[in-house]
C-alpha cells in the first residue's frame, strides 16, 4: 500500500492534480472539502453544522473530518493506497491520521507540498468562483481560507518535515507540467499504472 498526503494552500491545485495522480497510479482518492460538500448538499446534520464554518473559510473541527476519513478509508480495504486532499489539515489531524493508518499496519509514506504565490492562488479561485457555484469562492472567503491556512495548516507541513517525508513541489506551471514534478517523487514509491 501507497498513501501520499497532497498538501498546499486554497487553490494550490491539490483537487486538480489529484484526479491525475488517481488514474496514473490508480490510487483512491480522499477529499475532505468533497465529503463535507456532499453533506452539505445533503442536508445532513454533519452538513449543517459543517456548512457554517466553510462559508467563514474556517476549518470545520478535527472530530468531524477524522471521523469521516476512517470510515473512508474502511469503505476500500483492498486499495493499493489512498491520495489525501485536503487532509490533513491541523497537527491533530495528521497525528490521528498516522494512529489510524498504523491500526491499519500502514503509514503515510510521502507528502507533496505543492508552492503557489498568494497573488495566483486568489486569481485562480476567484476566476473559479465565477463558475463553480461554490459558496466559499469569493475574495472575502478566499482570504479568511488562506489566512486559515497559514494559522493552523502550515504547521502540518512542519510536522511532516521533521518525519522526513516532506518534498516541496512548484505549483505555479501548467497543470501537465506540475504533474510530472509531482510523478518524479511519487514513482520512487510506486510506478503508474496508465
Ligand atoms: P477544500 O475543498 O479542501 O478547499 P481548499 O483547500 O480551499 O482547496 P481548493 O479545492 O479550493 O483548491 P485546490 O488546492 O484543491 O485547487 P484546485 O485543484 O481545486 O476545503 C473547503 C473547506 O472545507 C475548507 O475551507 C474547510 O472549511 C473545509 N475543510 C475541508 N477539509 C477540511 C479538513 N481536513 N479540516 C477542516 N476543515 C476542512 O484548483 C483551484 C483552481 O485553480 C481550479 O479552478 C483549477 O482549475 C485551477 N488550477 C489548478 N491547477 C492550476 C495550474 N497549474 N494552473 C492554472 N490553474 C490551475
Amino acid at each position: 500500500m501507497f498513501n501520499l498526503v497532497l498538501f498546499g494552500p486554497p487553490g494550490s491545485g491539490k483537487g486538480t492534480q489529484s484526479e491525475n495522480i488517481v488514474k496514473s497510479y490508480q490510487l483512491q482518492h480522499i477529499s475532505t472539502g468533497d465529503l463535507l460538500r456532499s453533506e452539505v448538499s445533503r442536508h445532513t446534520p454533519l452538513g449543517t453544522e459543517a456548512k457554517k464554518y466553510m462559508d467563514q473559510g474556517m476549518l470545520v473541527p478535527d472530530e468531524v473530518v477524522i471521523g469521516m476519513i476512517s470510515s473512508k478509508i474502511d469503505e476500500t480495504p483492498d486499495a493499493r493506497g489512498f491520495v489525501f486532499d485536503g487532509f490533513p489539515r491541523t497537527r491533530t489531524q495528521a497525528e490521528a491520521l498516522d494512529k489510524l493508518l498504523e491500526f491499519k499496519n500502514t503509514k503515510i509514506h510521502l507528502v507533496l507540498s505543492l508552492e503557489v504565490p498568494e497573488q495566483d492562488l486568489i486569481a485562480r479561485l476567484v476566476n473559479r468562483g465565477i463558475t463553480s457555484g461554490r459558496s466559499d469562492d469569493n475574495e472575502e472567503v478566499i482570504t479568511a481560507r488562506i489566512k486559515e491556512y497559514h494559522s493552523k495548516t502550515e504547521p502540518v507541513a512542519r510536522y511532516y518535515n521533521e518525519h522526513g517525508k516532506l518534498e516541496r513541489v512548484p505549483g505555479h506551471n501548467s497543470v501537465p507540467d506540475t504533474f510530472k514534478l509531482l510523478s518524479k517523487h511519487i514513482t520512487k514509491y510506486l510506478l503508474p499504472v496508465a
